[in-house]
């Protein structure tokens, strides 16, 4: 769908000067009971103590990019169907981007990447309830007007205005822009417009190193392959001189 512009809807959005991670904001309030709707979200422009995945931690230049979270509560989603969550996450930034004439490549699961540069993380933590999805905490991250990194981050991350020369005035503006893509996307696979396979496909064609060979490491053992497809439960299929494999997120990583 590419028809939608972003206009927002009411979108309930606190935005707060500092702060140690927006993600264990929202679990906390959770964890303490407060009702937050659906799309309750906030905005830190310094986090101070930013978490990433694989117990990585999220650091960026205050006051320059956006660190934000919300809350979705995908009860139209099984469990075993989380990665539906990840796919719809991924491709509504992938559309923002697209609005602004970028085309981002998406590395498997959930970084986005400009030029091969990752210019955002994502962090979607769960709580179930039987087999069903009960809570979602989806924090996004994007390095949007940062203009150095350092520690030699320089050679795999980026942020828009390095790779556009673009500057974004108004940071709460542009987050309430990217939440209303977000939204879009998942209004759309709610009401059936997307479905799981349409997400699969567009994922797929924007799959960063796809059909190229790259390094991997599993385990303690690295190896060369060739990237072939993510299927619907986010496996990743490695093609190797011995027949293709398949790995959860867990188990094999990029080098
Ligand atoms: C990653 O790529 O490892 C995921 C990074 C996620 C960072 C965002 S910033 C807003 C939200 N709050 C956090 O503590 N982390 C996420």
């Amino acid at each position: 769908n590419n028809t939608f512009s972003g206009e927002s809807r009411r979108q309930n959005l606190i935005v707060l000067d500092e702060l140690g991670s927006t993600n264990d904001y929202l679990k906390s309030e959770l964890a303490n009971f407060k009702p937050l709707p659906e799309w309750s979200a906030i905005m830190a422009r310094h986090q101070t103590a930013g978490r990433g995945q694989r117990d990585s931690t999220w650091t960026v230049e205050p006051n320059s990019n956006l660190t934000f979270s919300f809350v979705l509560y995908p009860d139209y989603l099984n469990l075993q169907d989380h990665f539906t969550l990840n796919m719809l996450i991924s491709l509504g930034i992938h559309d923002w981007l697209i609005s602004k004439g970028i085309t981002p490549e998406i590395k498997w699961p959930n970084d986005i990447l400009i030029n091969q540069k990752k210019v955002c993380g994502i962090l979607i933590e769960n709580k179930s309830a039987g087999m069903k999805i009960k809570q979602s905490v989806v924090g996004i991250g994007v390095n949007v007007n940062q203009k150095q990194f350092f520690d030699g981050l320089e050679n795999t991350a980026s942020s828009l205005f390095k790779e556009t020369g673009i500057t974004t005035e108004n940071l709460e503006e542009e987050c309430l822009n990217l939440l209303a893509f977000l939204q879009n996307r998942i209004e759309n696979f709610k009401n059936k417009k997307l479905t799981t396979n349409d997400l699969l496909k567009t994922y797929n064609n924007f799959l960063f190193l796809r059909d190229k060979p790259a390094r991997y490491a599993s385990s303690d053992i690295t190896f060369q392959a060739i990237l072939r497809k993510v299927d619907a439960n986010g496996q990743l299929y490695l093609e190797q001189s011995d027949g293709i494999k398949t790995y959860f997120f867990k188990e094999v990583r990029f080098l």
